[in-house]
């Protein structure tokens, strides 16, 4: 089966790539490098440079193809604030030339890339794929507007679609060809800048004024490599005439002090921080309840915080040298 795979030079879908290749299934990126990595392109792939909103480009990845798997998007919450076009054009603009073009070429299989900023601030946890979906900013709303055209597409035009809601998605793969990472720019998400932190650039923990018991926000973690095991197992499960939406997490929640002091185990020394103000749109809980991903996928995370915060740290080291 040969799939495509949009966004395959980014952090998730480089190691989703290497991770297909080595199960034996054939792919082809689609990535216009504008967040992604040259260097993160898997030598066994065919890449095509390109963005979702050139239909030659995405035409022409479409070729031979049989499912895809779309990561590609834009991911900043805060930027997709500032800036929603952007969030609006790529993600559900782009999705759209998508699938038109798959329409064209008769491909009816995609696993999505949503998340779980569609919920927005949760009335209570854990979240179900039944909670409600109210975004609080333009990057959970152009994903929640992506979930709902999967859903239109499915019954119209008979696709099977499963949209993976993540959580918190962290950790690092050791692919045959070195070790694929979470390589942002700027970095906000909180296991690397843990582990970057310094005695002159410490870690901001924003707030510790929340009603939680330590008072630090809690979030749910998935692997990475957990994470694309629920992609190729949702491959496997795709139904014509289809959507199904599905919760992607571990299950529980980790408080930010937690990670920090995970983190301080994986280095072995203490991690600076200092306490700084909430940030704006942070919910203090965040967990998932994944029994779908259990009982309609058979999947179930493998992989601890301990194995996501030491991963990422060989493979910041490695990375660096
Ligand atoms: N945090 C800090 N300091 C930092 C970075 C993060 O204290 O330097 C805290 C945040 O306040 C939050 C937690 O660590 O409480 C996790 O923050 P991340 O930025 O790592 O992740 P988010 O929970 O904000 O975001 C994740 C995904 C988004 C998605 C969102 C859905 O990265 O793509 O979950 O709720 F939109």
């Amino acid at each position: 089966m040969r799939v495509l795979v949009t966004g395959g030079a980014g952090y998730i879908g480089s190691a989703a790539v290497s991770i297909l290749l080595e199960r034996g299934y054939e792919v082809t990126i689609l990535d216009d490098l504008s967040t992604g990595h040259s260097e993160l392109v898997a030598p066994g792939a065919k890449f095509v440079d390109g963005s979702l909103l050139q239909k030659a480009a995405v035409d022409s990845a479409l070729d031979g193809v049989d499912a895809v798997i779309h990561f590609g998007a834009k991911s900043l919450v805060g930027e997709s604030v500032l800036k929603p076009e952007i969030y609006w054009n790529t993600n559900v603009n782009g999705t759209r030339i998508l699938l038109e073009a798959m329409r064209e070429k008769g491909i009816k299989k995609i696993v999505f890339s949503s998340s779980a900023a569609t919920y927005g601030e949760p009335k209570s946890v854990p979240i179900t794929e039944d909670s409600e979906t109210k975004p609080t900013n333009p990057y959970g709303a152009s994903k929640l507007a992506v979930d709902y055209m999967l859903t239109s597409e499915a019954i119209a035009h008979e696709i099977g679609a499963i949209s993976l809601r993540y959580f918190n998605v962290a950790g690092a793969y050791k692919s045959k060809s070195g070790w694929l990472t979470e390589n942002h720019n700027p970095e906000t998400h909180l296991i690397p800048n843990v582990l970057k932190a310094t005695s002159d650039n410490p870690l901001k923990i924003f707030g510790a004024d929340w009603p939680t018991a330590d008072k630090t926000c809690i979030r749910d973690y998935v692997h990475v490599v957990d994470l694309i095991d629920a992609h190729i197992m949702a491959l496997e499960k795709l139904v014509p005439g289809k959507h199904e939406i599905i919760n992607l997490g571990c299950g529980s929640g980790y408080s930010v002090k937690q990670v920090v002091d995970a983190a301080a185990t994986a280095v072995g020394r203490e991690i600076p921080f200092v306490i700084s103000d909430r940030r704006p749109g942070d919910p203090a809980v965040l967990i998932a309840d994944i029994s779908k991903a259990k009982s309609y996928l058979g999947w179930s995370p493998t992989r601890d915080l301990q194995a996501m915060v030491s991963d990422t740290w060989e493979s910041i080291n490695v990375t660096n040298r």
